[in-house]
């Protein structure tokens, strides 16, 4: 059961950052097995494994939303952690972390597809939170694989595979893309609108 909601993520990375990552992405955002239920389940993990470790949450929630916006077909893509990561750049100063939490986040993302372990313990987090959702497309997590003491335990994976099987959605994700939909319908009505008086202005 989360506790998350849209709010909790809005305060790492702002609503309109976020409609930035959904205009961008070129795959299924919503069926797709890389698309946004499959980062936010990536976030759910790894807040899990935070629980145990302490691991840093701001950076785990923005790998979710980061490491594979960037991938521009479902299978072999090996640049895209790199290329979510240098996306990511853009928004330096105006997503909710310190430099050296924003530097984390972006060797996360280049790291994920090709490299398995690594010392700190948020990048950690991070990689085993992903690989903990592989069971969605019928590959059952390695403990030799994954880093933290937490996710190498078989009733661990057990349980976030069967979220992965199931392809779980949460509350807060549906709530946010609902959200972040919204506000891209209203945005869109309104510059019609705005047209439309100009047209009747000039008429
Ligand atoms: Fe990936
Ligand atoms: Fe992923």
């Amino acid at each position: 059961m989360s506790i998350l909601t849209k709010e909790d993520i809005y305060e790492v990375i702002p609503k309109k950052i976020i409609h930035d990552i959904f205009e961008d992405f070129d795959l299924e955002l919503e069926d797709g097995i890389h698309g946004v239920h499959h980062w936010a389940r990536v976030i759910e993990n790894g807040l899990e494994i935070a629980s145990h470790n302490n691991a840093n949450k701001k950076i785990i929630i923005a790998f979710g939303f980061f490491h594979d916006c960037q991938r521009e077909n479902d299978g072999d893509d090996p640049e895209h952690g790199f290329r979510g990561g240098e996306f990511m750049e853009k928004y330096r100063g105006k997503i909710n972390l310190t430099d050296e939490e924003f530097d984390k986040v972006k060797i996360a993302c280049a790291g994920h597809t090709n490299v398995l372990h690594h010392n700190d313990i948020d990048i950690s987090t991070c990689w085993d939170a992903d690989r903990l959702d592989l069971f969605r497309v019928g590959i059952y997590p390695e403990a030799e694989y994954l880093n933290n003491e937490i996710s190498k335990q078989d009733y661990f994976i057990e349980e976030r595979s069967e979220l992965a099987e199931y392809e779980e959605t949460f509350a807060w994700s549906e709530d946010l893309i609902e959200d972040v939909y919204s506000s891209k319908i209203t945005n869109f009505l309104s510059n019609i609108i705005k047209k439309d008086n100009v047209i009747k202005r000039k008429i």
